[in-house]
């Protein structure tokens, strides 16, 4: 028994007060009555006396402590809770036999979540700051392009034909980029804040990978890459947001194309039945990423050397943006690469 229980408390005191009175009374007796102390009455009355005195005594005292305890806590339990103590809380605290070990508990229980919370703040901080830097950072070039071409204009560049209507074009060129980074950028914080709504139907993945190559024939044209989609022979029907999924699948295969090779570039389109799900699977043989960037090329912001080498279009975002979707579907997305052979990117999704 601890003694700052309440209970060890009163028995405590109930047993100074009784022992107390048993001397007391042994005492005035001896002075008193001494030829009384021989009798057995004497006994019985003291042991009645001191056990009415001693049940009297812990029951006061265990009511008193209670009462004053409950009263200090409430306080700090109504602080923690934020609500108002309700009959219900003064009951547990005043029933309670071991009141002080539950608040203890309760307290440390909420230190914990407390600092949990704080812990979370902290990296959402991180993650906040993090995210201005890098948008800032990304802003940066095509708004001071802009202000060099436009400067540029206005010093005399506008009457001069060999530079005009190149450095307009330039602006709209970057005015075009800063677009696509602030719609970007909308629809992730859009996806991160967990806003997205799925509007899940029944469709044939197979057509919908073959509209996206068609759409991106031309680019896939323009650098000589050979897109091709292992055809199935039934219908691949999955449940999931149709223009989400095409969205997906325009990001990487832009990525394939975007980081192909400068000759004979392939970029395949693989369909697996996996039981519940069907296994997209996208492979090129473009120039690879690094196994060290692997796990944060579905970073946003992020590009390994290599793709800044290859093309300076990138913003870092269409993967991010990738990931977002898939686990809004609560499916998986992973990928796989070697430097200068290639990379597979695989998707999932719910058949139906
Ligand atoms: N198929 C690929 N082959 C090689 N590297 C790739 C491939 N796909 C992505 N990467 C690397 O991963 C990075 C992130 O790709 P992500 O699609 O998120 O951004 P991005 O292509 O740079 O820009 P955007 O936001 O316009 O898509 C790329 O910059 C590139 O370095
Ligand atoms: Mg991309």
């Amino acid at each position: 028994m601890k003694v700052h229980d309440p209970r060890a408390i009163a028995i405590l005191n109930a047993t100074a007060v009784t022992a107390a009175y048993i001397i007391l009374f042994l005492f005035s007796s001896c002075i008193l009555h001494p030829e009384s102390l021989g009798g057995f009455a004497i006994y019985c009355m003291l042991l009645l006396t001191g056990g009415l005195l001693f049940a009297g005594t812990y029951f006061f005292f265990r009511f008193t402590v209670d009462k004053f305890i409950y009263s200090k806590i409430r306080l700090i339990y109504k602080s923690i809770y934020s609500i108002k103590a309700q009959k219900m809380d003064r009951h547990r605290f005043t029933s309670n036999r071991n009141i002080l070990e539950n608040v203890e508990q309760e307290v440390a229980h909420w230190g914990d979540e407390k600092q949990k919370e704080i812990e979370r703040l902290k990296q959402l901080e991180e993650y906040r700051k993090d995210f201005i830097g890098n948008i800032s950072h990304e802003l940066k070039t095509p708004l001071f392009n802009v202000q060099g071409y436009v400067s540029t204009l206005l010093e005399g560049g506008l009457d001069d034909p060999s530079i005009n209507k190149e450095y307009l074009r330039r602006t709209e060129v970057s005015v075009e980029r800063l677009i696509r980074i602030v719609e970007d950028l909308g629809e992730i914080t859009q996806l991160e804040s967990g806003q997205m709504y799925l509007n899940k139907v029944r469709f044939d993945i197979a057509v919908v990978s073959r509209e996206v190559v068609e759409m991106l024939e031309m680019k896939a044209g323009e650098k000589n890459i050979q897109v091709l989609i292992n055809q199935p022979d039934k219908p691949l029907w999955v449940h999931a947001d149709r223009e989400k999924v095409r969205q997906v699948l325009t990001n990487i295969i832009d990525n394939s194309i975007r980081y192909g090779p400068e000759q004979g570039g392939r970029t395949k389109i693989s369909f697996f039945d996996m039981d519940e799900n069907i296994l997209v699977e996208v492979t090129d043989n473009g120039i690879g990423i690094d196994q060290d960037d692997l796990p944060r090329v579905f970073e946003r912001f992020y590009r390994t050397s290599r793709g800044r080498e290859t093309s300076s279009k990138g913003k870092g975002l269409g993967l991010a943006i990738v990931k977002h979707i898939i686990e809004a579907h609560q499916q998986t997305i992973n990928v796989r690469s070697t430097v200068g052979v290639g990379t597979t990117f695989g998707f999932t999704l719910r058949k139906a």
